[in-house]
């Protein structure tokens, strides 16, 4: 559903994405892991069409990106391939509310109100916030404004969902239930998720392969059973957190 050949992306000559291939089967979710500055938010932003000037190649559902890009949003709506992305820190906007701030990519879309409320509802009543639609992100805990920022990707109704480090800032017991939430959102919605984090929680409960980036590549491509079995030395190395092994420490 989404696959990446050779895909390489540098700013001012430095490559951060050296050579990145991978594909993320429709329907599930795979998770990127990989440590701080290794890549992850730059490897989502690419795949959001943020940064065109990528070389190899970049397909969802079989269409490349640079097509992909030029289709109105009727179209992807049609053809069930449209995409969304959860900021890692809610992307809200301050000075507006919950409901307002959820109803945001829906109104730029051009639903009618009646469809705007209906849906902004249901995505707020999904991720537990029904009674906060009046707040601004600034009264929420930094676990309520990664639910807001998930219930507004949803009401998108997307069939791609990209996560940038859905529990980064989040104590673990708020990080499990972001986990728990991700993973009744892809059994309720069936979407295609790719998700990037360095938080092995995360990615063991939501993961059904696993992706390793380091040295912009991905080292390690497995079922998720397999990576947390430690039985790649770069799986083991960064499951464990040595300092010791094929992953630079510095
Ligand atoms: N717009 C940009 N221009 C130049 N360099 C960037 C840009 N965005 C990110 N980088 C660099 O890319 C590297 C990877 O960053 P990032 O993807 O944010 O890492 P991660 O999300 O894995 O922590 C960093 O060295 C960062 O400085
Ligand atoms: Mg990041």
């Amino acid at each position: 559903m989404i696959t990446l050949e050779h895909v390489r992306l540098t700013f001012n000559h430095h490559a951060v994405l050296h050579d990145v291939s991978l594909s993320v089967p429709q329907g599930l979710i795979y998770v990127i892991l990989g440590k701080n500055g290794s890549g992850k938010t730059v490897l989502l932003k690419t795949i959001a069409g943020l940064f065109p000037h990528f070389a190899g190649t970049i397909a969802l559902a079989g269409i490349p990106l640079q097509e992909y890009r030029t289709l109105p949003i009727e179209e992807k709506m049609k053809r069930n391939i449209t995409m969304a992305y959860v900021f890692q820190k809610g992307g809200l906007f301050d000075s507006m509310n919950v409901f307002d701030n959820v109803a945001f990519g829906l109104r730029r879309r051009g639903e009618n109100e009646a469809i705007v409320f209906e849906k902004v509802r249901e995505a707020l009543e999904w991720v537990g916030l029904s009674e906060s639609e009046q707040k601004l992100p600034s009264q929420l805990s930094g676990g309520m404004q990664k639910r807001v920022g998930l219930a507004r990707a949803l009401c998108l109704s997307p069939s791609i969902i990209l996560y940038d480090d859905p529990t980064a800032g989040l104590d673990p017991v708020l990080a499990d239930s972001i986990s728990d939430l991700i993973v009744a959102t892809q059994e309720k919605y069936k979407m295609t998720s790719l998700l990037v984090t360095q938080d092995l929680a995360v990615a063991r409960k939501t993961a059904h392969q696993v992706g390793l980036l380091h040295n912009g590549i991905i080292a390690v491509d497995m079922e998720s059973q397999e990576f947390f079995s430690k039985s790649n030395p770069y799986a083991k190395q960064f499951i464990d957190g040595d300092s010791e092994g094929p992953i630079d420490s510095i």
